[in-house]
């Protein structure tokens, strides 16, 4: 039975910071966030958008009545979830109607659960044929103003319908993943912004991504030519390029142009969200497939899946026919064009003004937020979302 990616959709909040306006504010050339990090654009989510929130307002725009009564189970990757027992998907779950015989979870590794979570449904839906199960991806990514990682901040999501027969993409088998207990960046209970240990975690990611991929080849007899395209978990686009870089040095002439010009259309949306850690690779997928013109049906793509902690995973997917006609390319480039562009001193007020924690009740203006989905309080220590559609 083939199975994979039915649908794939994403959602970022409605501002933006340029890089260069944040290099000029540090005092750092624009040069280095430009091209030597990669990151153009910088997504800045407000306060009444968190992760539940994203991932809803990923949903909304892939779903269809018939895949709401279909659905039977959610599972819902996040590093930012917004209760210590509640599962994300819970409230995913009521704010887009999915019928209550359902199962709804959230899972958690650093920014590799979304593939945990594909490779969940992939079993579910190999004993369940007729299952449909919502993967969601969604993070607020904060390190704190004026930090070394403050230029690979992002927010946003990644919804995926995963079926029998997919439209877009089958998910295959082998698939090589590993652990292995590192530091490289973590986020303690008692903290909203990650530590990091930013070069080790670069190291960090490069090893998994080469041990994982030559891994991958000796087990499948597999060699660079069999991949028409790579896409990788993206925190900023010259991470992916480094990894990708470090496996072309022996490679011929034309596999190194195909993979590195797929490589370029592949960062197109994270250069301009940056970094929504569990949906990262899914959305370098989503740009990859909507950005270029010329991969076929049947082409293999490679994927490759990191949670610093750390956790990676490489496998692959094969192109299904006509997927290009059941993508949300129009979609996604409005709403990635009319997102306000905000000033350095707004976007740090913004940064600044969350929820304090230990708050019981607050209201929030959801008007100024022009998504469907919104936090709009929290009353009695309970979170209060609304769904201005319903
Ligand atoms: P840094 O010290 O600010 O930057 O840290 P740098 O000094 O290493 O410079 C970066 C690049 O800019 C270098 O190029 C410079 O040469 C270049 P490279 O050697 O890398 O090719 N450069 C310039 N280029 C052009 N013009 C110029 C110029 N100046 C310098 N004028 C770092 C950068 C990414 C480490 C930092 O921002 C950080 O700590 N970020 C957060 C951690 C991170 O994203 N790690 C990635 C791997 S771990 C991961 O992916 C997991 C994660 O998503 C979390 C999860 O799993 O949940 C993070």
């Amino acid at each position: 039975m083939k199975i994979g990616i039915d649908k794939i959709g994403f959602y970022t909040p409605a501002m933006y910071i340029d890089t260069g306006d944040l290099a000029e504010a540090r005092g750092v050339e624009p040069g280095k966030f430009k091209v030597g990090i990669g990151q153009e654009k910088m997504a800045v989510a407000p306060k009444t958008q968190d992760a539940v929130t994203l991932a809803a307002n990923a949903a909304l725009n892939i779903l269809t009545q018939a895949d709401i009564d279909a659905i039977d189970y959610v599972i819902f990757a996040t590093e930012t979830g917004v209760d210590h027992s509640k599962a994300a998907g819970i409230f995913a779950h009521e704010l887009l109607g999915l019928k209550k015989s359902a199962r709804s979870i959230e899972v958690k590794q650093a920014c590799y659960s979304a593939t945990a979570g594909l490779q969940i449904a992939k079993g579910h839906i190999a004993l369940n044929p007729d299952s449909r199960v919502l993967v969601l991806a969604s993070d607020i990514s904060r390190y704190g103003l004026k930090t070394g990682g403050e230029i690979t901040q992002g927010a946003g999501a990644v919804a995926m319908v995963i079926a029998r027969d997919p439209k877009l993409l089958t998910i295959e088998s082998p698939s090589v993943y590993q652990t292995d207990d590192a530091m490289d960046f973590w986020r303690p209970l008692y903290s909203d912004t990650a530590h990091v240990q930013g070069k080790f975690s670069v190291i960090q990611y490069i090893n998994f991504f080469k041990d994982l991929f030559a891994q991958y080849q000796e087990q499948t007899k597999t060699s660079l030519k069999d991949f028409e395209a790579l896409v990788f978990h993206t925190p900023y686009t010259k991470m992916g390029l480094k990894a990708l870089q470090s496996v072309l040095e022996d490679a011929d002439e034309a596999d190194k142009k195909r993979l590195l010009d797929y490589y370029e259309v592949g960062k197109y949306y994270n250069a301009i969200v940056g970094n929504i850690y569990t949906g990262s690779l899914y959305l370098n997928l989503i740009s990859l497939l909507e950005q270029n013109q010329t991969l076929e049906a049947g082409a293999t793509v490679g994927l490759f899946s990191y949670g610093s902690g750390s956790v990676g995973e490489f496998f692959t997917g094969i192109l299904q026919p006509g997927y290009r006609d059941h993508l949300k390319k129009e979609y996604h480039e409005k709403l990635l064009e009319e997102r306000e562009q905000i000033s350095i001193e707004r976007y740090e007020a913004v940064f600044m003004d969350t929820i304090p924690n230990g708050v019981g009740d607050i209201e929030l203006d959801i008007e100024m937020d022009p998504a469907l989905i919104c936090l709009a309080g929290i009353k009695n220590h309970m979170r209060q979302y609304v769904n201005k559609q319903q």
